[in-house]
């Protein structure tokens, strides 16, 4: 984990309040993991919390790192509005990131993501092909209109789309897409990533299944488990005394730890 002023390289809107950012620093070569994030301060003095962005693609020969994110309030909106050749304060990579060590060259994963928690699955989906697993893709988007990043996933194995309006693949979620998938295919391990509702239904899907990884969202203070903003409760946990830390125990917790 490191903190530096990272420099804007790029920055390009993909849909209607999603942008993406492209931002270069030494911190990209600390940057293994998918499903790590990163902690930016706003640069706005009166927002004094950093906010938590997935990495959405390391690219350690360019020295440069990509995150997705949808403008949701004031910091998101300011993270917009700046330029190539601005600076960012950043903290990280945070977070443990999904574990796919376990996976073997020929063994399949499924690969889950629903609206904004599609970008932290573009990376793990690269390293798992280029470790030689074979990963299908199951996104899920509100509408067509709020849809991006389809070709970046198609160029790396199948992808199945579904839109809550049906105007843009199945009408339906992913979790309608994976009831079909599962009956042709039983994969290795599943990654999820996107709002608690759709978790859960992913959960729900694998009930027995020891490797269904899901990447969860709490809002968060200091990102590195010294707060405890961020607590969610364990599986198994009666008398509500056994929380675990989203920013530095997770953000991805098996799905049988967790409680949805
Ligand atoms: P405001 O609502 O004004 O935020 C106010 C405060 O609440 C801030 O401290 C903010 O950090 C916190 N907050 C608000 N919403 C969330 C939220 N959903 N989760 C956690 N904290 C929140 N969003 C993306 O668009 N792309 C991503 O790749 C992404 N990755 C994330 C990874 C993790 C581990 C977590 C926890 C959240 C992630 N988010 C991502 C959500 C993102 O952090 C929030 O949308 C963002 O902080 C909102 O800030 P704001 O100032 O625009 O909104
Ligand atoms: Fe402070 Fe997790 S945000 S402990």
């Amino acid at each position: 984990m490191k903190q530096e002023m990272m420099t804007i390289v790029d920055q390009v809107q993909l849909a209607p309040r999603i942008f993406q950012m492209v931002l270069t620093g030494e911190l990209v070569s600390y940057m293994e993991k998918p499903g790590q994030f990163l902690h930016i301060s706003v640069p706005r003095t009166d927002l004094l919390l950093r906010r938590p962005i997935s990495l959405n693609e390391i690219n350690h020969k360019q020295r440069t790192c990509a995150i997705i994110y949808r403008v949701e309030g004031a910091g998101t909106q300011a993270f917009s509005q700046m330029q190539a050749g601005e600076q960012l304060d950043v903290l990280g990579p945070l977070g443990n990131g999904f574990d796919s060590t376990f996976l073997t060259p020929g063994q399949t994963a499924f690969i889950v993501g629903g609206g904004i928690g599609i970008p932290p699955m573009y990376e793990l989906s690269r390293q798992l092909k280029a470790n030689g697993v074979n990963v299908t893709h199951f996104l899920g988007y509100a509408s067509k209109e709020v849809a991006y990043f389809q070709e970046e996933f198609q160029s790396l194995g199948p992808t199945y789309f579904a839109t809550d309006d049906g105007s843009y693949g199945t009408k339906g979620t992913v979790a309608t897409l994976l009831t079909t998938a599962i009956k042709q295919e039983q994969p290795q391990a599943v990654y999820a990533c996107g709002a608690n509702g759709m978790l859960k239904a992913v959960a729900e899907l694998f009930p027995s299944h020891p490797n269904v990884f899901l990447s969860m969202e709490e809002r968060m203070a200091c990102g590195i488990g010294a707060c405890y903003a961020c607590v969610c409760p364990k599986k198994g946990d009666k008398i509500g005394s056994k929380n675990v830390k989203v920013c530095d125990e997770g953000p991805i917790f098996l799905a049988n730890e967790v409680i949805l």
